[in-house]
């Protein structure tokens, strides 16, 4: 009887779970009509090319940490919680205000927060993801309660505006996530964060960076980026990555309610979509009114989701993104 105890106690096991998302993007909107009046491009080739068709622009007193305290305070109304509860702050950027201190700890200024840990994580479009990783691990050994996880870029600050091949793509915009512990069973029917999957090889460490940096030539540089290896490698990437979620957890294709790619691209997410078999009508589609927001894409997808009411409890949801570095993971989650 005692042995049998002993067995249930350890099949719980404590899991993160969303308790809310929120966003934020700047009023300040450019189409691509407004790109074309002053750069050699067209609304037709930036929509055929990827899909997007506006992104919102930070006003220039705009910093990543005002987008990122916005959003946050919308995911923690959305959660019900105070600011207070939050002993976890983390920010996924690759466009900090400045290169140190962490964004995450002027959030947690702003907020009010006076307890716990508050940093950055930099792993470019893949910053959510490696975050969501660092946020759950975190989480599930009781080394914090309530974390506050937010993607959060000013990306037009590191764009060369004359350079058409890259500043299409690009956007600014905040996606914030609150998360809490549950006790699950440990199967695959529990709620919340099911599994996390991060991966780098650095040997593509030149194809999609910055031509600057603190320690190179002091200044943030522009994005340079060898756009077709890109395409090549994202849809590959990250099509792989959902796949070992699946695996790792027992499923199948079609057992995902919603997957939530990197918006980086239309026609990425359609590559991905075709090699994984999954119905275009399950994937969550921001590119087009957002663009490339980097590490802020997928939590403002879910907060664009979840405040539209396509989310269900229970449903399963596929996260996965990739990124310079190359950078690239996934995470399969429980709504
Ligand atoms: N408007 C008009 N013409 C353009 C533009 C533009 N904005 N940009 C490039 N072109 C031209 C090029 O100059 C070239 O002209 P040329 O044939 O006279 O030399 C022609 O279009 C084709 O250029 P390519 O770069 O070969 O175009 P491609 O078909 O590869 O499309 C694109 C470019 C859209 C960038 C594509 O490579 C792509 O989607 N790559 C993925 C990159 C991406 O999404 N990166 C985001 C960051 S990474 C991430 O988030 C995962």
């Amino acid at each position: 009887m005692k042995h049998r105890q002993t067995r249930q106690r350890l099949a719980k096991m404590r899991r993160s779970v969303f308790l809310g998302c929120g966003s934020y993007l700047p009023e300040k909107i450019v189409t691509n009509d407004d790109l074309a009046n002053r750069l050699d491009t067209s609304d037709e080739w930036i929509t055929q090319r990827t899909g997007i068709r506006q992104r919102h622009i930070a006003f220039e007193d705009e910093n990543t940490s005002d987008l990122a305290i916005e959003a946050a305070k919308v995911a923690l109304k959305r959660a019900s919680l105070d600011a207070s509860e939050i002993d976890l702050v983390i920010v996924a950027t690759a466009t900090p205000d400045n290169t140190f201190p962490a964004v995450a700890t002027r959030v947690q200024s702003k907020l009010g927060i006076k307890q716990g840990a508050a940093f950055d994580v930099q792993a470019a479009c893949s910053g959510f993801i490696y975050a969501l990783n660092t946020t759950d691990n975190m989480l599930r050994l009781g080394q914090a309660n309530k974390a506050l996880l937010i993607g959060s870029e000013c990306f037009s600050r590191i764009v060369d505006w004359n350079d058409r091949g890259t500043c299409v793509l690009f956007g600014d915009g905040a996606g914030a996530v609150v998360l809490g512990t549950e006790d699950g069973d440990g199967q695959n029917t529990d709620r919340g964060v099911l599994s996390t999957h991060i991966y780098a090889d650095g040997d593509y460490y030149e194809h999609l960076c910055t031509d600057g940096g603190p320690s190179t030539n002091g200044k943030a540089g522009v994005v340079k980026m060898e756009g077709r290896e890109v395409f090549k490698h994202a849809a590959v990437r990250m099509a792989e990555a959902v796949e070992t979620s699946l695996s790792r957890n027992g499923f199948l294709i079609g057992d995902v309610d919603w997957l939530v790619p990197h918006q980086a691209n239309m026609r990425i997410m359609d590559s991905v979509a075709k090699k994984l078999s999954i119905e275009k009508s399950k994937i969550i589609v921001t590119v087009d009114q957002q663009a490339n927001t980097s590490a802020a894409t997928i939590p403002l997808a879910l907060a664009d989701a979840e405040s539209k009411g396509r989310f269900c409890s229970g449903d399963l949801i596929s996260l996965t993104a990739m990124g310079g570095g190359f950078t690239w993971g996934s995470a399969l989650v429980r709504w």
